[in-house]
C-alpha cells in the first residue's frame, strides 16, 4: 500500500502569499528603508511589507507626516483623506489628466499613479506648499481658472516647468503643459499666466 502521502495532490505550488511576494506590487510594496514600520512582514529577514496596514512617515512640504496604509494606497489617497491635503484632485486614476500633480524630490508625477509607498524617505510637495510663490499669483491675476478643478494640477506643473525653464517661450510652455487638461478651456489664460512669470522674473 503507497503512503498516504503520496495520494495526497501536490501542496499549492503558488499561493497568493508567493504572488505578493513575487509580484509588481510586492516589489513596490518592498520596505524602503527608515519610515516604514508596524505590521511588517513578521518573518524572520523578511523585507516584504502588507498585504495589511503598515505605518509610514512621510515628508510632505517639509512637514514630516504619519500615516497608516496598505501597499496598494496611492499617494493621492494618503494626502487628500489622511492629511486632508485636497489640492491634488482625483480627476483620471491613471494620471492623463494631470489634475493629481506633485512634485517629488522636485519632479512632477502624478499622484494617483505613485504609491505612498515609494514615497518614503523622498520629498512631497503639493499646490499647498507653494503658498507664496508667484504661479498661483499668476493665475489668479489673468483669470487662469474657471471651476477651478485642474488649477493645483497645473500650478504644479507649471511650478516643476518653470524651475527647469526659466526663460521658456510660449511655444516651449504649450509643449511643457501638454500634460495637463483643463476641460474648461482656460489655455490661453494659463499659458499668458505663466508668460507673466518668464517676464515678471520672479520665479527664480
Ligand atoms: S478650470 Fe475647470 S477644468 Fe480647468
Amino acid at each position: 500500500m503507497k503512503d498516504s502521502k503520496h495520494l495526497r495532490p501536490p501542496k499549492a505550488g503558488f499561493s497568493r502569499r508567493d504572488f505578493l511576494k513575487g509580484s509588481g506590487a510586492a516589489a513596490a510594496a518592498t520596505a524602503i528603508g527608515e519610515g516604514v514600520s508596524g505590521a511588517v512582514a513578521a518573518e524572520a529577514g523578511s523585507s516584504v511589507v502588507g498585504p495589511g496596514p503598515v505605518s509610514i512617515a512621510l515628508n510632505v512640504n517639509g512637514q514630516r507626516r504619519s500615516a497608516t496604509v496598505e501597499p496598494r494606497t496611492t499617494l493621492l489617497e494618503v494626502l487628500r483623506y489622511q492629511f486632508d491635503l485636497t489640492g491634488a484632485k482625483p480627476i483620471s486614476e491613471d494620471g492623463s489628466s494631470g489634475g493629481s500633480t506633485v512634485l517629488l524630490d522636485g519632479k512632477p508625477v502624478s499622484a494617483s499613479t505613485v504609491l505612498a509607498l515609494e514615497a518614503v524617505g523622498r520629498e512631497v510637495r503639493t499646490v499647498e506648499g507653494l503658498h507664496g510663490d508667484p504661479v498661483p499669483a499668476a493665475f489668479v491675476a489673468n483669470d487662469g481658472q474657471q471651476c477651478g478643478f485642474c488649477t493645483p494640477g497645473f500650478v504644479v506643473a507649471v511650478r516643476a516647468f518653470l524651475d527647469k525653464h526659466p526663460s521658456a517661450s510660449e511655444a516651449e510652455i504649450r509643449a511643457g503643459l501638454n500634460g495637463n487638461i483643463c476641460r474648461c478651456g482656460t489655455y490661453a489664460n494659463i499659458i499668458q499666466a505663466v508668460l507673466d512669470v518668464v517676464k515678471g522674473g520672479s520665479d527664480g
